[in-house]
């Protein structure tokens, strides 16, 4: 089973301990391997509406897209992990997701689970959450995918969630939700 990680945040920070937690948890499945992606750090061009995807299926830029979305077709498990920005996800994430459309039918062909993990500085309640987790409902919907888990944590300072144990301790048991 491949599991891949799309890390949504720029900094070394909650997000980024959300991902550790959540990997100390995964090693504990069976022939699972890892490929993490930080969308940050990868070189994605915004999608132009071409459509020449939907002949060749790959997008036309000489970027990091095609290799993602060999990652993206290939995996098992996907997680989206990502802080809050203006009430959505980031958009270093979404130039990830956009990207999806260039495989959209081979994307509906493969099974897939989907976690996901958001944190903002808003306490969980806020409407903010409930959109996000929306979204995603709505990409799993459209994809045939599973959604296995969809956490929410509040947190604001670099530092917040390493330092808040008991999100710590039920993100490292979220792998009990991969069936
Ligand atoms: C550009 C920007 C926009 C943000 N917008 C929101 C927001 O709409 N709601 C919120 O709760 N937090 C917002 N935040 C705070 C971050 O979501 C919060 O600090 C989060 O913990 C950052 O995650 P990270 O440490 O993984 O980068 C924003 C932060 C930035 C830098």
């Amino acid at each position: 089973m491949k599991a891949l990680l799309l890390n949504g945040s720029p900094r070394e920070g909650n997000t980024y301990a959300a991902l550790a937690a959540l990997k100390k948890g995964f090693a504990n499945i069976e022939n699972l391997t890892i490929k993490e992606i930080a969308a940050n750090d990868v070189f994605v061009s915004p999608c132009l509406a071409c459509e020449v995807c939907h002949d060749s299926g790959e997008c036309v830029f000489d970027d990091d897209t095609n290799d993602i979305m060999d990652a993206v077709v290939g995996a098992d498990v996907i997680v989206f992990a990502t802080p809050v920005y203006w009430w959505g996800i980031t958009a270093q994430l979404k130039l990830i997701i956009d990207k999806f459309y260039s495989r959209s039918s081979q994307l509906m062909e493969c099974k897939k689970q989907v976690g996901i993990i958001v944190v903002g500085q808003m306490p969980v309640e806020d409407t903010q959450y409930e959109i996000i987790r929306k979204q995603f409902e709505c990409i799993s919907d459209y994809l045939g995918w599973d959604i296995a888990f969809c956490n929410t944590y509040s947190a604001y300072d670099a530092r917040d969630l390493e330092n808040n144990a008991d999100a710590i301790n039920e993100i490292e048991g979220l792998w009990n939700l991969i069936k």
